[in-house]
C-alpha cells in the first residue's frame, strides 16, 4: 500500500517536453527523502492537455501540476509529498479557485468532455496488465466467451450504433456480420493504427496509454466472425506505441488472454504487429492489407470487399484503433447505454486531437452532437493572442474547412457531411484571420501529391494540376478561367479515382472555394492576399510618418533593400526585397506593414 501516487504522463507529446526525465528525478528525490516505500511514481498516457506537458497528478489529491520541469521535482517531493503541502505555483491555473484547488473534471477542458475510448488514458499504467485488469479489463472478452454466441455480440453492435471511426463511418455491427457470414476456414481481424492524417494523434494516444483495450476487442473480434489471427498494423514511427503494444501482447500471452484456451473456452487466439514504414496510402484498408502481405501497399478495386477476399485472400475484419477501444465497454454497459449519447445516426463519442489556432492543442473525446463551438471556444479556451476565429478543418486531406456560420451546428458523421466536410479520422485544425484559405488548400494539395500511390492517373496527374492551379493563384498569375478549370478538374479526379485518397483529395478545395470564394477572388482580380500569407502578393512599405530612420530595419535586412540615413525616414525598394518580413518585426515604431 502506498500513501500517494504520483501519475506521470508517458504520452509522446509529454516524453518529448521531458516527462522521462522528470521521472528519473523524481525516483532519485523520493528515495533521497527515504519516501521510495510511501510513495508510487507511475508512468501513463496521454492527459489531453498536451500542450501543458510534461503533466503530474498527484493523488489522493488528485493536484494537477502541469509544465513540471526537472528543477521542480525538490519542491513537489519535500512540500507536497513529505509535509502534504500542494505546491500551487504549479497547479494548471484553472483548477486554482479563490477558496481553495478544483477537481479537474469541473474544468473547461474536460466538463464537455466523457471518456470512453479514452477512459483509461491517463489513468493506467499501460505496461502493467494488472492495472488494466483492475479497471474492469478483459471482463468484456470473459462475458463474451463465456456467456455470449457470436450473434449475440453482433446483435449488440449493431443495437449500439457505434460506427467505424477510421473516416467512412461504416456500421461496426454490419461490418463484424459480413466478415462472420463468409465461409471460410481461416479468417484474420486487423487493426489499422496508420494514421497518416497530418495533425492526428488520436489512435495513437490510445495505443500508448491503453494498448490491452485493443488487444481485447480484437479478440472479441475473432470469437465472434470466427478467426484465430489478428494483425495490428502501426506505423514505424509510433515507436512509443510499439514498444507498449509489444509489452501487452507478451503479458497478455502470459496470462493466457491470447494464445490457446483462451478463459477455458476452447477458444484460441493470437495477435501479432505488423510496421508500416508511414505512406499515407497504407491506411486504406486494401493497401494495408497489401502491405501486410510483404508487398508494395497499393490499393485495389473494391469489391471485392475485405470480409469477403482480404488479407492473403481470406476473409477479414478490418477496423481502427478507436473503434475497438469502445467495443469491451459497449459489452460490460450494453447497447443502450451507448446508444443513449450522441445524436440519430452518430452514437457515442469521438476523440479530435486539436491543433492549430487553438489555447488548448491537445486531445479531446466528446459525445458525438457536440458544436464546434463548444469545442473551440471552451474546451479548446478560445484562438491565442486576441484573433478572430476563420475556419476548423475537419478530416484531413479528405475534409473540408468550416467557417463561422456554421461554429453552432452539432458535430456529427451526416451533419459534417452536410456542410462539406467529414469526421474524416479525427484531426480538428483551427485557424484564425492570418490563415490564408487558398494557401490552406495548396497545403492539403501538396501532401496528397506527396502521398498519391500513383498507381492510376485521375489521382497522380490530377492532384498535380490542381496544385499547380493553386499555386498560380497564391502567386497572383491566375484567371477566372483557371477557377473554373480548378472546379472541373476537382469533380473529375473525384468520379474517376480508384480509392479513397483520390476520391477525396479534392475536397480541402472544394470545400474553401465554397465558403471563401473572395478569398480566392481577390488573389485571382486583385492580385491581394487578404490574410496577407501569399508572398508573392506582398508589398512591404515603410510609413515616412511613422519611421524615426532608427536604421535597424535597414541592418536586418538581408536583401539589402532598405536604404535611408539615420533620423531620416527610409524606403524600400520593392524590386530587391525578398519579403522575408523581418524588417516589420524588427521596427519598434510600427512604421512597416505589409499589403
Ligand atoms: C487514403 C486513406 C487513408 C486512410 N487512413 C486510415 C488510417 O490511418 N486509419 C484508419 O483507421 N482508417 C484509415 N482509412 C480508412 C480505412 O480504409 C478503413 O475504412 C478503416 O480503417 C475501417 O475501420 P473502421 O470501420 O473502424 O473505421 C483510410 C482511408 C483512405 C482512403
Ligand atoms: S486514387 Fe491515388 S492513391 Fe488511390 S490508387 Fe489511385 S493513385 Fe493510388
Ligand atoms: S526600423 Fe522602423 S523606425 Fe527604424 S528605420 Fe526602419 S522603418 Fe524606420
Ligand atoms: S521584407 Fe525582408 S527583404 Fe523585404 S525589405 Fe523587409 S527585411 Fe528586407
Ligand atoms: S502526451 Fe501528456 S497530456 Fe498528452
Amino acid at each position: 500500500m502506498y500513501r500517494s501516487h504520483v501519475l506521470v504522463c508517458g504520452g509522446t507529446g509529454c516524453t518529448s517536453s521531458g516527462s522521462q526525465e522528470i521521472i528519473l528525478a523524481l525516483q532519485t528525490e523520493l528515495k533521497k527523502q527515504g519516501l521510495e516505500k510511501e510513495v508510487c511514481v507511475v508512468q501513463t498516457g496521454c492527459h489531453g492537455l498536451c500542450a501543458l506537458g510534461p503533466i503530474m497528478i498527484v493523488y489522493p489529491e488528485a493536484s494537477f501540476y502541469s509544465m513540471v520541469k526537472v528543477d521542480d521535482i525538490p519542491e513537489i517531493v519535500e512540500e507536497h509529498l513529505l509535509k502534504g503541502r500542494v505546491v500551487k505555483r504549479l497547479l494548471y491555473d484553472e483548477t486554482l479557485t479563490d477558496d481553495g484547488v478544483r477537481s479537474l473534471s469541473d474544468t473547461d477542458f474536460y466538463r464537455h468532455q466523457h471518456r470512453i475510448a479514452l477512459q483509461n488514458c491517463g489513468v493506467i499504467n499501460p505496461e502493467n496488465i494488472d492495472e488494466y485488469i483492475g479497471t474492469h479489463g478483459y471482463e468484456a472478452l470473459g462475458k463474451v466467451l463465456t456467456e455470449l454466441t457470436p450473434d449475440d455480440v453482433i446483435k449488440t453492435l449493431l443495437d449500439s450504433g457505434l460506427r467505424g471511426r477510421g473516416g467512412g463511418g461504416f456500421p461496426t455491427g454490419l461490418k463484424w456480420k459480413f466478415a462472420k457470414a463468409s465461409e471460410n476456414k481461416q479468417k484474420y481481424v486487423c487493426c489499422n493504427a496508420d494514421e497518416g492524417d497530418p495533425g492526428a494523434f488520436m489512435d495513437r494516444s490510445v495505443l500508448e496509454g491503453d494498448p490491452h483495450v485493443v488487444l481485447e476487442a480484437m479478440t472479441i473480434a475473432g470469437y465472434t466472425i470466427g478467426s484465430n489471427q489478428g494483425y495490428i498494423y502501426v506505423r514505424a514511427e509510433y515507436p512509443i506505441a510499439v514498444q507498449r503494444l509489444t509489452i501487452a501482447i507478451d503479458q497478455a500471452r502470459k496470462y493466457g488472454l491470447l494464445g490457446k484456451n483462451i478463459f477455458d473456452s476452447g477458444f484460441d487466439f493470437d495477435i501479432d504487429l505488423r510496421l508500416g514504414a508511414g505512406a499515407f496510402v497504407c491506411g486504406e484498408e486494401t493497401a494495408l492489407m497489401t502491405s501486410i502481405e510483404g508487398k508494395r501497399g497499393e490499393p485495389r478495386p473494391r469489391p471485392p470487399f475485405p470480409a469477403v477476399k482480404g488479407l492473403f485472400g481470406k476473409p477479414t475484419l478490418l477496423n481502427n484503433v478507436e473503434t475497438y477501444a469502445n467495443i469491451p465497454q459497449i459489452i460490460l454497459h450494453g447497447a443502450e447505454w451507448f446508444a443513449s449519447m450522441g445524436t440519430g445516426k452518430s452514437k457515442g463519442t469521438k476523440v479530435f486531437a486539436l491543433g492549430g489556432k487553438i489555447n488548448n492543442t491537445g486531445l479531446v473525446e466528446i459525445p458525438m452532437g457536440t458544436t464546434l463551438r463548444t469545442i473551440i471556444e471552451d474546451i479548446g479556451g478560445g484562438i491565442p493572442n486576441g484573433k478572430k476565429f476563420k475556419a476548423a478543418q475537419t478530416g484531413g486531406p479528405s475534409g473540408g474547412c468550416i467557417p463561422t456560420e456554421h461554429l453552432d451546428i452539432p458535430i456529427d458523421y451526416d451533419n459534417l457531411i452536410s456542410i462539406g466536410s467529414m469526421m474524416g479520422s479525427g484531426g480538428l485544425i483551427v485557424m484564425d484571420e492570418d490563415n490564408c484559405m487558398v494557401d490552406i488548400a495548396k497545403f492539403f494539395l501538396q501532401f496528397t501529391v506527396d502521398e498519391s500511390c500513383g498507381k492510376c492517373t485521375p489521382c497522380r496527374v490530377g492532384t498535380k494540376r490542381l496544385y499547380e492551379i493553386l499555386d498560380k493563384i497564391t502567386k497572383g498569375k491566375a484567371t477566372l478561367e483557371d477557377l473554373d478549370r480548378l472546379e472541373e478538374l476537382c469533380y473529375y479526379i473525384k468520379d474517376n479515382s480508384l480509392c479513397g485518397l483520390g476520391q477525396t483529395a479534392p475536397n480541402p478545395v472544394l470545400s474553401t472555394l465554397h465558403y471563401f470564394k473572395d478569398e480566392y477572388l481577390a488573389h485571382v482580380i486583385d492580385k491581394k492576399c487578404p490574410a496577407g500569407v501569399c508572398k508573392a502578393l506582398l508589398s512591404y512599405e515603410i510609413d515616412p510618418e511613422k519611421c524615426k530612420g532608427c536604421t535597424l530595419c535597414a541592418r536586418i535586412c538581408p536583401a539589402g533593400a532598405i536604404t535611408g540615413t539615420v533620423k531620416h525616414p527610409h524606403t524600400i525598394n520593392k524590386e530587391k526585397c525578398l519579403k522575408c518580413g523581418a524588417c516589420m518585426e524588427k521596427c519598434r515604431f510600427g512604421a512597416i506593414q505589409k499589403h
